[in-house]
């Protein structure tokens, strides 16, 4: 597999931690402190797939593919615009990738990881040769906005990105999952409510979680999936150029990059400016060090998500980039 080019997108309009403590119970330095979030960016005129498609459309141009060599498109989300049809028939009609095959795939903060390790297993059937992966999000429609424990947390974007089954740039890949402790972490669907069983009009459901049982499962997890990476990769952990983790809290970057003994320096943040964004950061934080060049030809980086299931990915990129 090897990346061929990159893209991300978010909303126009941000939210800065003074701005919630205006309309709730909160305040900047409780946010800052406890996160390391500063700011976010909330949809308002966009949608899951207008994120999606521009996203789409920056990593097909940097990619210089033409869109009808797409032949797969996965999107990972947990918050489509539609129950069906799924975001990456959106994106493909969207794009006009009209000869690729394309589905969403559910993984929470993982999703990209998962969709990457899909792409890779579809590769290795030599029927698919170029796959467009998304994560995209609006996750600011599942919040319940009188809750402060959550709402501060999320935000909305966007990050795409083309691979294609030539080169070897994926050098390990791990991924697990714990659906005991899925409902630290959850958004409830419609119940069933039909002509046999009347439950009367439904309120939309919105995002619950165990703060503290996600913070323990994620300081537990990601250095466990990452020194497995690693040891699969045949690769020292002092060799890693950067590390680009799920973005949902600094604190658990750090306690990471402890228990990895690494300098925080190596792990790329964005999450200041986005908040967590799901399955859309790793592949947003992606192009972004791309995009700064941060990352040199050679360079091996590691990426981890981890979240709702519970489920965790982790992977080791060689990169190649033109310098
Ligand atoms: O993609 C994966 C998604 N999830 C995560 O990454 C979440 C992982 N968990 C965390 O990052 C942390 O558990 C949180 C940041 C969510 C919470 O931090 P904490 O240090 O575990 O705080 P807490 O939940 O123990 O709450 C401490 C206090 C509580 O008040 P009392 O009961 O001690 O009086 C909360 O009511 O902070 C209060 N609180 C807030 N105060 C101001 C909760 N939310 C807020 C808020 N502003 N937004």
């Amino acid at each position: 597999m090897k990346i061929l080019g990159t893209g991300s997108a978010f909303p126009k309009k941000t939210v800065t931690n003074d701005d919630l403590a205006q309309v709730m119970d909160t305040s900047d330095e409780w946010i800052r402190s406890r996160t390391g979030i500063e700011r976010r960016h909330i949809a308002v005129e966009e949608t899951t797939t207008s994120l999606a498609v521009e996203a789409a459309r920056l990593a097909i141009d940097r990619a210089k593919v033409s869109v009808l060599d797409i032949d797969l498109i996965i999107c990972a989300t947990v918050s489509p615009d539609y129950i069906f049809p799924t975001l990456a028939c959106e994106v493909q009609a969207a794009v006009g990738a009209s000869r690729a095959a394309a589905f969403d795939i559910g993984a929470g903060c993982a999703g990209f990881l998962f969709a990457l390790s899909t792409a890779d297993a579809y590769f290795s059937t030599g029927k698919f040769h170029n796959a467009l992966i998304i994560g995209a999000e609006t996750l600011s429609k599942m919040m319940d906005w009188s809750d402060r424990s959550t709402c501060v947390l999320f935000g909305d974007g966007a990050g795409a990105a083309v691979v294609s089954a030539e080169g070897n740039q994926l050098l390990s890949m791990v991924q697990g999952s714990d659906g005991a402790g899925g409902m630290a972490l959850k958004c409830n669907n419609r119940p069933v409510s039909n002509l046999y069983r009347q439950l009367g009009a439904q309120n939309y459901s919105y995002t619950e979680m165990d703060g503290s049982a996600v913070y323990k499962f994620a300081v537990r997890t990601v250095p466990m999936a990452v020194s497995e990476a690693l040891e699969q990769a045949k690769t020292a952990v002092d060799d890693v150029a950067l590390f680009i983790l799920h973005q949902a809290n600094r604190r658990i970057i750090e306690a990471v990059a402890k228990r990895l003994r690494q300098p925080l320096e190596k792990f790329a943040m964005n999450l200041q400016e986005y908040g967590n964004i799901s399955a859309a950061s790793v592949p947003a934080l992606l192009d972004q060090v791309l995009r700064e060049k941060r990352v040199k030809n050679g360079d091996r980086i590691v990426l981890a998500g981890f979240g709702a299931g519970l489920t965790w990915g982790a992977c080791v990129l060689e990169m190649q980039v033109e310098e």
